[in-house]
């Protein structure tokens, strides 16, 4: 870890062996229902899944960059995952809007699925995201 990364936030409750916070960015750079930070999640059962996180209701909201209709990438330029009025995220492949909070689904083909939701909390001017800290 390098100076600039902060202090992570105290172990969280019930995980797994060797999972725990790991910062993917400054909270100054999630501005509310503006770009998002696309980072790597190391999870189980595969060594990285593409992931993002944004800022909505003035809380980091992070979930696996994968469609809940079909398991491409949302955002179609790299970052833009809300619409342009900021209201909902966005894939870019068919157009499925989802609740930037829950993740849910509430128009589109796949209406009433969700995206997979990450742990997210921010800590000493850093974005956490809670993950497997023994993969890569
Ligand atoms: S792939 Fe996302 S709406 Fe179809």
């Amino acid at each position: 870890m390098t100076g600039d990364e902060g202090v992570p936030p105290p172990p969280a409750g019930s995980v797994p062996p060797g999972w725990g916070w790991r910062s993917v960015c400054a909270s100054t750079a999630l501005v509310e229902r503006g770009a998002g930070v696309r980072f790597a999640w190391p999870g189980q059962g595969r060594s990285e899944w593409p992931a993002f996180v944004v800022r909505a209701d003035g809380r980091p909201s992070a979930f696996l960059n994968r469609c809940a209709h079909v398991p491409v990438e949302l955002d179609g330029e790299p970052g833009r995952f809300f619409d342009d009025a900021g209201l909902y995220l966005v894939c870019a492949t068919h157009g499925a809007c989802y609740d930037a909070a829950s993740g849910l689904c509430v128009a589109g083909p796949c209406r009433g699925k969700r995206l997979s939701a990450l742990d997210a909390i921010e800590h000493d001017g850093r974005v956490w995201i809670l993950m497997n800290l023994e993969i890569r």
